[in-house]
């Protein structure tokens, strides 16, 4: 496994529409650990593939719970209630927090690193991390969805 270069914003390849995976192959379980090792090397809870450069509907969560590591291919939320407000960042924005609403409650169906299909139900927290992973495989950026911004003095306070 290697850590990848994480992109910041401005890039590109951040705004664009991901593609859906088509094959399952050794390339696709490689990039995922790779990820997995990214994340944690940068201290995050998720990263999303265009993160690394790669335009393709691939994510890694890990917020620490029992739900250990997550991996989505072709996530799809077929279920969204409640709301939440909560500080967010985001690993293509270092030092860049902000508050943002989210569904409380997500239902996920996705595919694992071998294609097989799953459903995750999640509240709160890693309901959060779940959307804004998905968000960036359409293109769509946290900053595009603040609310109101914080400064980092107000988070350490
Ligand atoms: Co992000």
């Amino acid at each position: 496994m290697s850590v990848l270069p994480i992109v910041t914003y401005p890039a590109p390849v951040l705004e664009q529409p991901c593609a859906r995976v088509t094959v399952f192959d050794r390339q696709l379980g490689r990039l995922l650990d790779d990820m997995y090792e990214t994340m944690i090397a940068a201290d995050g809870v998720g990263l999303a593939a265009p993160q690394v450069g790669i335009a393709k509907q691939v994510a890694v969560v890990d917020i620490g719970d029992e739900h250990g590591r997550i991996e989505l291919i072709n996530p799809v939320i077929i279920e969204a209630r409640g709301e939440q407000i909560d500080v967010e960042g985001c690993l293509s924005f270092p030092g860049l927090f902000g508050e943002v609403p989210r569904a409380n409650y997500v239902k996920v169906r996705a595919q694992n690193r071998r294609g097989r299909l799953f459903t995750l139900s999640a509240t709160g927290f890693l309901a959060r991390a779940l959307q804004h992973e998905i968000d960036h495989l359409h293109g769509v950026l946290f900053t595009s969805k603040v609310i109101r911004y914080c400064d980092l003095e107000e988070l350490e306070g």
